[in-house]
């Protein structure tokens, strides 16, 4: 057998809620194209989501099956990507407490992404403890894998540096490079609005299409989208910076000349919002459709979910308890 020389992937999503198309663009159109290249693993980061979500157990636990369903939907193939659950694996914990004695809860503190979060949530006063060292479970998730590349968000990358010190820590401890640095892969096309034109999409704020939407949902929210508001007579010059249409057509359209066309005749003027809307609604159309079809057809059958999400995490258990035991006897733990 030769050995696999690809380098190693680890990404994850948080399990609190179907994926959308914020979703596709930012992750998962990525990971279809990089299961070839890389050795994938995906983890359905369930106990991290548990970190701001434990009042709701069974949230996280059925969508579990939610967030795997959209991954196989969209192309993610099991037979080339590894997907697990993260509550599975309990060498993740075991990881994780051993990073927590080389990190401050200073460090911890100053972290750019838990500190929006906490402000978020409203954790100000009474942070969990889980919550607050969250970014060293995360370190333990890519580092059990060994993973080189993160395919992340931006607001991820935090995590990413976070990672590294705990990797150099360890590896300065041990005296050896047993664990190597990571480095985030962002996505090329920058975070999708949500459709009422948020800066962010979320299931919550209710401005997500889901990768299951019917075509009636889609229309309307298309035509629910903001446009420019200066924009009032089809011959009036309009706005394209902003215009959370032609964002989505950034995003989605496969005719990119066409797209520029389009924006150089609306910022002239004599381009009505409605005629940009419908070409949207068509891409739209056409790029969920097999989606839902595969989505609606998987969620028939969901043995077969079960035992993709079975195979997959029996073979992340290996991975990620060899990984401790190197970094246990690197460390010098004591042994029976
Ligand atoms: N923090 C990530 C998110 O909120 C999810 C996640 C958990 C993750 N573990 C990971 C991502 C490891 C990449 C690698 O989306």
């Amino acid at each position: 057998m030769s050995i696999d020389q690809r380098p190693i992937i680890l990404t994850g999503d948080r399990p609190t809620g179907q994926l959308h198309l914020g979703h596709f663009v930012g992750s998962l159109r990525s990971r279809v194209g990089l299961q070839d290249s890389h050795h994938q693993h995906i983890l359905l980061a369930d106990a991290q989501a548990l970190t701001d979500n434990a009042d709701n157990f069974e949230k996280v636990r059925r969508n579990i099956i939610e967030v795997a369903t959209d991954y196989l939907a969209v192309g993610i193939d099991p037979s080339k990507t590894t997907i697990c659950v993260q509550s599975h694996l309990p060498a993740l914990n075991e990881l994780t407490m051993l990073y927590l004695n080389f990190v401050t809860v200073s460090r911890l503190e100053r972290n750019p992404t838990i500190k929006s979060e906490i402000q978020m949530r409203g954790f100000e006063r009474d942070i969990p403890a889980g919550f607050l060292c969250y970014p060293v479970a995360q370190a333990a998730d890519i580092t059990a894998f060994k993973a080189s590349v993160v395919p992340v968000g931006e607001d991820q990358i935090p995590m990413i540096e976070q990672t590294n010190e705990v990797v150099r820590r360890i590896n300065r401890q041990i005296g050896r490079d047993i664990l190597p640095e990571c480095k985030a892969l962002l996505s090329s096309t920058g975070r999708l609005p949500g459709f009422d034109g948020k800066a962010k999409m979320s299931k919550s704020l209710g401005n997500t299409i889901v990768l299951n939407a019917t075509d009636k949902e889609i229309k309307k929210a298309v035509n629910a989208m903001y446009t420019d508001p200066n924009h009032l007579r089809v011959e009036d010059p309009g706005q394209v910076e902003g215009n959370i249409v032609f964002a989505y057509l950034d995003a989605f359209d496969p005719n990119k000349e066409e797209v520029e066309e389009l924006k150089a005749h609306y910022r002239r003027g004599g381009l009505g919002d409605g005629t940009v809307k419908k070409r949207l609604e068509a891409v739209l159309k056409k790029l969920i459709e097999p989606i839902r079809d595969r989505r609606n057809e998987l969620a028939k059958d969901p043995d077969y979910i079960i035992d993709v999400l079975k195979a997959g995490t029996e073979k992340c258990q290996i991975i990620t308890q060899n990984t401790l035991n190197e970094v246990k006897a690197g460390l010098g733990m004591f042994k029976f």
